[in-house]
């Protein structure tokens, strides 16, 4: 049965997509993947297949979700790893659920509890997996309360800087919320910190003041910021020269995950 884990944090630019999609490549070496794109933004999607998100229109996530139906729509990106992609009509998802319109003009409206959309869908498919990862949308928005709703894990994005430190409080409470209201004991697995400027003295500063504040969550390992990682955006996971360079200060995060993961789940 696959253990769910969401990447979120409201705050736009922490490094979220990134993150996934680098954690779905990482794992797929070993287990076999699902990765969501639940942003309608369609960056892990493009990520990961290397394709425009446009390409994904009428066989995206929210097609899979508005006809509950999951298998069609998963996209096969190499031996271990699948993704249910997205598109900018993702962002029709909220009017979907409160007016059962959908952005093709049919009227399918949704009749169970509107926060567990996306559980209920991965309920169809998580024997086939090890790992569904999700990434999600600078916003606390239905698509985000899916997400969480639909996992056992979150990974709070924490990039060192003020507005992101300000972000943490309301996504933790929302991460309760979504214990309250959906099956799957959602919990915070740990805060990551990421896309660190390591000459700013105030990245530094919120550094630390995130471990004073939660230190049994933030994970040891700090991702700075590093060109071949950002580059990963252009030039993927397939033929690309740096990609040794883009991942390797994520390798440590990894263990530290599956390390947390492990301990929890016996
Ligand atoms: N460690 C890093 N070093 C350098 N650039 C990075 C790093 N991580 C991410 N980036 C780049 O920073 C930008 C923001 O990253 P990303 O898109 O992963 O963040 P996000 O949280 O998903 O953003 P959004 O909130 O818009 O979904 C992207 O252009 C990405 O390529
Ligand atoms: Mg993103």
């Amino acid at each position: 049965m696959a253990i769910t884990i969401t990447m979120g944090i409201q705050k736009g630019g922490c490094g979220k997509s990134t993150t996934t999609g680098i954690l779905a490549h990482l794992l797929s070496e070993d287990f076999k993947v699902l990765a969501i794109d639940m942003d309608s933004q369609g960056n892990l999607s493009e990520l990961l297949t290397q394709q425009p998100s446009n390409e994904f229109v009428g066989k995206s996530i929210l097609e899979a979700m508005q006809q509950d139906e999951v298998k069609k729509y998963i996209y096969n990106v190499s031996n271990n790893l699948d993704i249910l992609p997205a598109n900018n009509f993702l962002a029709t998802f909220a009017r979907w659920i409160y007016t059962g319109k959908t952005y093709e003009g049919e009227y399918r409206p949704y009749k169970g509890n509107t926060s567990a959309i996306l559980d209920n869908l991965l309920d169809k498919v998580r024997d086939e997996y090890d790992f569904i990862l999700i990434d999600t949308a600078p916003s606390l928005s239905e698509q985000t309360t899916n997400a969480l709703c639909a996992s056992e894990y979150v990974v709070v994005m924490y990039e060192c800087s003020n507005w992101c430190y300000s972000a943490i409080p309301n996504f933790m409470d929302s991460v309760v919320a979504a214990n309250e209201v959906g099956k799957r004991n959602t919990e915070v697995i740990g805060i990551l910190r990421t896309m660190n400027d390591v000459r700013r003295s105030d990245a530094k500063a919120f550094n630390e003041l995130i471990e004073e504040d939660y230190p049994n969550e933030v994970f040891r390992t700090i991702i700075t910021r590093k060109a071949p990682t950002g580059r990963l955006s252009l030039y993927g996971f397939e033929e690309n020269k740096e990609l040794e360079q883009a991942l390797s200060q994520y390798k440590e995060f990894y263990k530290e995950l599956i390390e947390r993961v492990d301990n929890r789940q016996y």
